[in-house]
C-alpha cells in the first residue's frame, strides 16, 4: 500500500485477521446511560467502522454496581443490558467491522457512595474514600467480569477489553500505591497481580475460545507506588498467559501530574513504552494517546515500537480516518487538535461527547448534510472557525459559496492559537477546511470586508465576522505601553522583561504561555517531552529541573474566581502547573486605579499597590463585531463571551445545514 505501507498490513490475531492495525480507542461518550443513548451509539460506531477502522472499542461499561463511575449506570450486567445493547455490534458488522466492549471497573475513582478498593486509601482526585474489599467481594467481582463478558457475547460483542490502566481497580490491585492488603490478594507482585490474571483468565473460560480479549495495560503509570517498568513486563506476561489476545496500553493514572493526552503532549509520545511490552510478549501490543495523524501510526509501526495503533480522540474529529489514510488522502484527514473542549472536558459537565473540529461527532443521528435541491448564492463574511464551518458545509450540500475574510489568511483566531507552545496543531485545521472549501468549490476571496450593499446579491448573508477585544475603561489605558493580546500574539508588538496581563480567561493563559519562551520542543519531540516532565527513561519519576525564568510575568483578574477556572476541566491544571514552575504571579479580586510609567496601579482587599511593568497586555474579553446589518450571526459575531471555537464551529454547521 503506498504511503502508510505498515498502517495497512492484515494483522492476525489467530481467531480473526484484522484488515490493518487501526483500533479505535475506548472513549466514554456520555450516550450509555442516555434513554435514546444505544440507537446514537450504534450510529457512531457504525460510521467509524464504515471508515474503515479495524477493530472498535466502545467506552468502559462497569461488570457491577459499585464499578460504576459516577451516579449514571454504565453498567453491562445483565441480560437486559445485553438485549438493549444488540444494535451496537448489529450496526459495526453491517459495516464490515468488529467491536468489543469494554469492561470497566472504577474503584476508587468512582464518583458515588458504594466505591470500593483493594484498601480503603482515598484517591486524591475524589472527594470519597473507597470501603476496602474483603476476600468474597474480590471473587464475586471476578465473577462479575466473567458474567459480563459472556454476556457481550450474547450481545453479539465480538470481544471485550478488559480495562487495567489509568488507576482504576485493577491497576489499584497491582500498585502498592493503593494496595495495603496483606491477604491472598496484597503483599508482593505475584500476589498483586492475581486479581486482573484471573479476571482475564475467567473471563477466556466464560466467553470461550474464540472471543477477543484486549487488556488494556498501564504501560506508564507516571504515579509515586506506582509499577516500575520490569514489574509492568511481568503483568503483561502474565496477562499473556491467563489468555489474552491484544495488548492494549493505557498512560498514566488520572491522578498523575503529568499531562498524557493535552496539548502540551506531543505526537506519538509514549510509544517507546510500548516497545518495551512488545519485546516481552508473543501477542500483538497496540500504542496509545496522541497518535492523531497516518505519518505518526505509520511511524511507530515502522520502528517496530507496537503491532498497533490506537486512535481514540482522531476517530471523533474523522470518522473515516482509516479510509482517508489508505487512500494516501492525508489532505482530506480532519486532525484532532487535542483541545479536549468537547470530548473529555464534556463528560464533566455531563453532555456527550463531541468534538471541535467535527461538530457532527456523537450527533450522527441529528445533525446531518443532506444534498441541496435547490441551490442557493451564499455569502460567508469571515474566514475563522464558525465561517469556514459553515462554508465547507454549505459548499458541500450543494451551494454556491462565497466566503470572505477581511485578513490575508483563513483561520482567524485560530492564526493567534497555533502560535502558541503546544497549540501548533490548529494550523492543521485551518489547513483542513481550506481544502475542503477547494473541493466543495467555494470561492475564497481573502482581504476583503463586503459592504451591506455587495451582500444584496446573494440569496443568503451569514455574518461570522467575529470579535474584538474588549478595551477595559481603565485611567492610563492609552499609555503606549499597553499592548492587546492580538498585537502581542501576532508578533506585531514585543513584550519587554516585565509584564503584567490583565484578564485571565483563556486568552490571558495562552500569552503568559507564549510570553515564557519555553522551547516548544517540549511540546514536540517525545524525549524533550520526558525530560521536562520528569519521566526517566525507565519509566520512573524524577525531580524537575527548574526553569530558566526570562520575563517576570504578573497576571491580574478584577473577579475572585479560582485561578483558571474558566479553563478546560482536564488540560486547565497543565497551564496552571507550567505558569507555577515559570514564577509566574497571580493576584485577583484586583480594583484597577490606573497604569502608568511605574507599571498597573491596584487595590486589593483595600490595600493600594503597584505592579511594576513595562508592558501592559490587555485579555480582558471581547465584543461581537458586528459593522454588518442583516443576515445569520454566528460564533463570537453573534455571542462573544470567552473564545468559543467550540460553539463557533457547532452553529456553522447546524446553521449551514438548514440553508
Ligand atoms: C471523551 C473520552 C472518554 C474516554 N473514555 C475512556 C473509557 O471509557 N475507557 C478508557 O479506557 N479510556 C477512555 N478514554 C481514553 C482514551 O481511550 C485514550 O486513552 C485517550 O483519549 C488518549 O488517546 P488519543 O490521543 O488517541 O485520544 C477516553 C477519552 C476521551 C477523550
Ligand atoms: S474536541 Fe479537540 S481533543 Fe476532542 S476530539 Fe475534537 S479536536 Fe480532538
Amino acid at each position: 500500500m503506498p504511503g502508510y505501507p505498515n498502517l495497512f498490513q492484515p494483522l492476525d490475531l489467530g481467531l480473526v485477521t484484522l484488515p490493518n492495525r487501526i483500533l479505535m480507542g475506548s472513549m466514554h461518550t456520555g450516550l450509555e446511560a442516555r434513554p435514546d443513548g444505544i440507537g446514537r451509539l450504534a450510529a457512531f460506531y457504525a460510521e467509524r467502522a464504515r471508515g474503515g477502522a479495524a477493530l472498535i472499542v466502545t467506552g468502559g461499561f462497569s461488570p457491577n454496581d459499585a464499578g460504576n463511575l459516577g451516579p449514571h449506570r454504565a453498567q453491562f450486567s445483565s441480560i437486559e443490558d445485553a438485549e438493549r445493547h444488540r444494535p451496537v455490534p448489529e450496526a459495526v458488522h453491517r459495516h464490515g467491522g468488529r467491536i468489543v466492549l469494554q469492561l470497566l471497573h472504577s474503584g476508587r475513582y468512582g464518583f458515588h457512595e458504594r466505591i470500593v478498593a483493594p484498601s480503603a486509601v482515598k484517591s486524591p482526585i475524589n472527594p470519597q474514600a473507597p470501603r476496602e474489599m474483603t476476600a468474597t467481594e474480590i471473587e464475586r467481582t471476578i465473577a462479575d467480569f466473567a458474567a459480563a463478558a459472556a454476556l457481550a457475547r450474547e450481545a453479539g460483542y465480538d470481544g471485550v477489553e478488559i480495562m487495567g490502566s489509568e488507576g482504576y481497580l485493577l491497576t489499584q490491585f497491582l500498585a502498592v500505591r493503593t494496595n495495603r492488603r496483606t491477604d491472598a490478594w496484597g503483599g508482593p507482585l505475584e500476589r498483586r497481580l492475581r486479581f486482573p490474571a484471573e479476571i482475564v483468565r475467567r473471563v477466556r473460560a466464560a466467553a470461550g475460545s474464540d472471543f477477543i480479549i484486549v487488556y488494556r495495560i498501564s504501560a506508564l503509570d507516571l504515579v509515586e507506588g506506582g509499577l516500575s517498568s520490569a514489574d509492568i513486563v511481568q503483568v503483561a506476561r502474565s496477562i499473556e498467559s491467563a489468555g489474552a489476545s491484544l495488548l492494549n496500553t493505557g498512560i498514566g493514572w488520572h491522578e498523575a501530574r503529568i499531562p498524557t493526552i493535552a496539548q502540551a503532549v506531543p505526537r506519538g509520545a509514549f510509544a517507546w513504552a510500548t516497545r518495551r511490552l512488545k519485546e516481552a510478549v508473543r501477542i500483538p501490543v497496540v500504542a496509545s494517546n496522541r497518535i492523531n495523524a497516518p505519518e505518526v501510526a505509520e511511524a511507530i509501526l515502522a520502528a517496530g515500537d507496537a503491532d498497533m495503533v490506537s486512535l481514540a480522540r482522531a476517530m471523533l474529529a474523522d470518522p473515516a480516518f482509516a479510509e482517508k489514510a489508505k487512500k494516501g488522502d492525508r489532505a482530506g484527514i480532519n486532525i484532532c487538535i487535542a483541545c479536549n473542549q468537547a470530548c473529555l472536558d464534556h463528560y464533566f459537565i455531563g453532555q456527550p461527547a463531541s468534538c471541535v473540529v467535527n461538530p457532527r461527532a456523537g450527533r450522527e443521528t441529528k445533525l446531518n448534510y443532506v444534498s441541496v435541491l435547490r441551490k442557493k448564492r451564499i455569502a460567508v463574511v469571515g474566514g475563522g472557525p464558525a465561517g469556514l464551518s459553515c462554508a465547507a458545509v454549505a459548499a458541500e450540500r450543494g451551494h454556491e459559496v462565497t466566503l470572505f475574510e477581511r485578513a490575508g489568511e483563513l483561520g482567524g483566531q485560530f492564526n493567534l492559537a497555533k502560535r502558541i507552545p503546544g497549540k501548533q496543531e490548529f494550523a492543521e485545521s485551518i489547513a483542513y477546511y481550506a481544502e475542503r472549501l477547494r473541493r466543495a468549490g467555494a470561492a475564497v476571496v481573502l482581504n476583503k470586508a463586503p459592504t451591506a450593499h455587495e451582500l444584496g446579491g446573494f440569496d443568503e448573508a451569514v455574518i461570522a465576522t467575529g470579535i474584538d477585544p474588549r478595551r477595559p475603561d481603565i485611567p492610563g489605558i492609552d499609555h503606549p505601553k499597553v499592548a492587546g493580546y492580538a498585537e502581542i500574539l501576532s508578533g506585531a508588538r514585543q513584550a519587554g522583561p516585565e509584564v503584567a496581563i490583565l484578564g485571565m480567561g483563556g486568552i490571558g493563559f495562552d500569552v503568559a504561555l507564549y510570553l515564557l519562551e519555553r522551547d516548544s520542543r517540549a511540546t514536540l519531540d517525545p524525549e524533550a517531552f520526558a525530560e521536562h516532565w520528569g519521566i526517566a527513561p525507565d519509566g520512573s519519576l524524577r525531580d524537575l529541573v527548574p526553569p530558566e525564568v526570562k520575563k517576570k510575568i504578573t497576571m491580574l483578574k478584577r473577579s475572585t474566581t479560582p485561578f483558571g477556572h474558566s479553563l478546560g476541566r482536564t488540560t486547565g491544571w497543565v497551564h496552571r502547573a507550567e505558569l507555577a514552575r515559570n514564577g509566574v504571579r497571580m493576584l485577583k479580586g484586583v480594583s484597577y486605579r490606573r497604569i502608568d510609567d511605574a507599571g498597573v496601579h491596584i487595590n486589593v482587599e483595600g490595600r493600594d499597590s503597584v505592579v511594576p511593568a513595562d508592558t501592559v497586555i490587555v485579555c480582558a474579553g471581547q465584543e461581537p463585531r458586528r459593522e454588518l446589518k442583516g443576515g445569520h450571526y454566528i460564533g463570537g459575531a453573534r455571542e462573544a463571551g470567552e473564545l468559543d471555537a467550540k460553539r463557533a464551529m457547532l452553529e456553522g454547521a447546524q446553521l449551514a445545514a438548514q440553508l
